[in-house]
């Protein structure tokens, strides 16, 4: 085992599926204790249960501030400390045409996706200050740096999880806290799966983007790069947005 993440502590959002249980266990690979948060308790509790006792399983709505809240107290009677956040729960919307967007679907995928990164986020930070060091990596998207590539709920989310991660990393660059965002391309995890009301007349208008060579990614390939970027190698890297699409955004 590496022992950079040896005595540090990695919040991970989501960890109970896909890109974040990858990223749970690559931390844990490195040293890392973990804590698995995930709406969906059972998932939690089997990514828990394959890390072993370096890992606990918190069940929160990272969207319910008071949920949110008691996570960080939570992770911080465990384990005292946080050293890395990984904000990587996200949802889709339902690929729909800004028109047919439901007023219901723009406020869920907003909540979840980006009102829920900034709440763990703000919930985190008095702890990172504290310590003087934080490193925090969210998992935005392509969508978050193309117009063409989901509907306007995710689209619109993914480029504010943007935002979020350059201004979290230009205000706490002085405090030792780095703030990074992955973009990962297409990726093998349970979020592919099927979507309510799913739009296929939506879905027709983004296949210019969706209908460019793209090869289905590996959740590891995307943790390895989450685990680079929280670690002391990537000491200088701050307020950077990483595409981890094999040059699917370069075409
Ligand atoms: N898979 C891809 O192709 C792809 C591409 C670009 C970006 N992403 C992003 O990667 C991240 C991880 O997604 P994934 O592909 O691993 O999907 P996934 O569905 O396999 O995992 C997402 C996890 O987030 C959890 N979650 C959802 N809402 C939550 C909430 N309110 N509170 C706490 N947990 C919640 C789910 O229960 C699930 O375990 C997302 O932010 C997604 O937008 C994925």
């Amino acid at each position: 085992m590496n022992a950079e993440f040896e005595n540090k502590v990695a919040l991970i959002t989501g960890a109970g599926s896909g890109i974040g249980r990858a990223m749970a266990i690559a931390f844990a690979q490195q040293g890392a204790k973990v804590v698995v948060a995930d709406l969906d308790t059972e998932n939690a509790e089997k990514t828990t249960a394959e890390i072993g006792e370096a890992a606990i399983g918190l069940s929160v709505d990272i969207s319910d501030e008071a949920a949110v809240d008691r996570l960080v107290a939570q992770s911080l009677d465990a384990f005292g400390r946080i050293d890395v956040l990984c904000n990587n729960a996200g949802i889709m919307d339902d690929m729909a045409l800004p028109a047919d967007t439901s007023t219901d679907m723009w406020d869920r995928v907003l909540r979840v996706n980006l009102s829920g990164t900034f709440l763990v986020t703000r919930a985190v930070l008095p702890q990172m200050l504290t310590q003087g060091a934080g490193a925090i990596v969210n998992t935005a998207s392509e969508a978050g740096i193309r117009g063409g590539a989901a509907g306007v709920a995710y689209t619109a989310s993914k480029h504010g999880v943007i935002g979020l991660t350059k201004n979290v990393a230009w205000a706490y660059a002085k405090e030792g806290i780095r703030c990074n965002a992955i973009l990962p391309g297409p990726t093998l995890t349970g979020i592919a799966g099927p979507t309510p009301n799913f739009d296929p007349a939506g879905s027709a208008r983004l296949q210019p983007v969706l209908a460019l060579p793209a090869s289905l990614a590996e959740p590891h390939q995307m943790a390895s790069v989450a685990v680079f970027l929280a670690s002391e190698a990537a000491s200088f890297v701050n307020g950077a947005i990483v595409p981890v699409d094999a040059a699917w955004s370069a075409a």
